[in-house]
């Protein structure tokens, strides 16, 4: 197959030839005898969306079978814990379905995925390892052990994050600004950080998603992550206390994230909602210091976290909204921010998942790519461009049609 005239990655326009499923050549290339072309019309072409932090067991749940009404973190969790009751393999299986191909249709081919493993029998865990086997040929998902109740403040806490691992998780996880007290919170990191060593698995901790400038789970993940080697593979999502640290611990505290070179995920569409709630004014922004890390040369991505669920009413999975907002958010709305803003959706969580081996359009690689309805990712993300087609080893596997609007004076 023969890609025509596409700017990959916002360059001068080229070809693509993808044979038996990976990036054959990229170049000025002449059309063989019988192959097939699609004409990209001098668009955009990226790799596939990485989604880099969702929780796919709670999504598309919101008002069933009640609305949050007061918008609430705190209310979130009551609506969730009703439909936590009728939980069950299928129901997970049908949801989380259904938000994959919304994410795959605006252009995703990996997600990581958060599933609460604080229930005794594990449903939601059970269906998404199964889901995971049933879409491999179109996405690559990753689990993580989310303990939304605690480790060591959780009955078995710790047998079930074991009982997760044994499950096949790809990622272990911890929430250290929920645990009882300073001391469980440490010991949950100890436990995880040593549990993700002795498995071989990735790590990706709900690390101080909370207002509290005193919660500092982070420097004990970051600490044990440097001192175990686990540095790359370890991701810190959410940090929004980061945005309420003084300025001294903040500049000691990152001289240790550096040595320690884990990632970070902000979710600045749902913390920007849920953070900054117990404030009266002024009023904090509850996101983590997203352009700072940046400055430091760390890895940050963009995650989306909730998709029409009790925590976040509205919201259908596409990333590129994720990315619109979170600028404003950060306030990283220089021309070259924007411009190079994709990379929080593509390469930079392309990174925190350790999939970089088979990501990218290079010759050799799998043909995963999508084309996008503008020639600038500028264009594509001011004006919400769809993805007209998300390629995976050479095969469309979504597509979505350009949109035309008339206007009639
Ligand atoms: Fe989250």
């Amino acid at each position: 197959m023969l890609i025509r005239d596409v700017r990959i990655e916002g360059a001068e326009p080229a070809d693509i030839r993808v044979e038996d499923g990976v990036f054959a050549e990229v170049g000025s290339l002449e059309p063989k005898e019988g192959e097939e072309i699609v004409d990209g019309g001098g668009r955009l072409v990226l790799p596939p969306f990485v989604e880099p932090h969702v929780h796919l067991d709670t999504c598309l749940t919101a008002g069933d079978p009640e609305w949050n009404q007061s918008g609430t973190l705190f209310e979130g969790i009551e609506r969730w814990a009703q439909r936590k009751e009728s939980l069950s393999v299928e129901d997970v299986k049908a949801r989380a379905g259904k938000a994959i191909r919304q994410q795959v249709a605006f252009g995703a081919q990996a997600v990581r995925s958060h599933v609460d493993v604080t229930d005794p029998n594990l449903i939601a865990l059970r269906a998404l390892v199964e889901l995971r086997e049933e879409l491999a040929d179109y996405v690559t998902l990753q689990l993580v052990a989310f303990p939304q109740e605690g480790i060591e403040s959780f009955p078995n806490g710790r047998a079930l994050m074991e009982k997760a691992a044994d499950l096949g998780v790809d990622c272990i996880g911890a929430i250290p600004h929920f645990e009882f007290t300073r001391e469980y919170s440490v010991s949950s990191l100890d436990f995880a950080c040593h549990l993700a060593a002795e498995r071989g698995l990735l790590m990706d901790v709900h690390c101080d998603e909370i207002d509290d400038p005193e919660s500092h789970g982070l420097e004990t993940l970051a600490a044990r992550a440097y001192e175990l080697g686990l540095g790359e593979k370890v991701t810190a999502s959410h940090t929004t206390a980061m945005g309420s640290y003084n300025a001294a611990y903040f500049t000691r505290l990152l001289r240790l994230l550096k040595l320690a070179k884990i990632n970070f995920v902000a979710n600045p569409l749902v913390n920007i909602h849920l953070q900054g709630r117990i404030d009266t004014y002024p009023k904090r922004r509850g996101v983590t210091r997203v352009k700072e890390l940046v400055e430091a040369g760390l890895n940050v991505s963009f995650g989306y976290d909730d998709i029409f669920d009790p925590w976040n009413p509205l919201g259908t999975g596409n990333q590129r909204d994720v990315v619109y907002a979170g600028l404003y958010i950060t306030q990283m709305m220089g021309y070259q921010q924007i411009c190079d803003s994709y990379r929080f959706i593509t390469h930079n969580p392309a990174r925190a998942l350790g999939i970089t081996d088979s990501y990218g359009i290079e010759v050799g690689k799998p043909a995963n790519f999508i084309i996008l309805d503008a020639e600038t990712w500028y264009d594509a993300l001011n004006w919400s461009a769809p993805v007209i087609g998300n390629y995976r080893a050479g095969k469309l596997i979504a597509a979505t049609a350009p949109v035309e609007r008339e206007v009639f004076f």
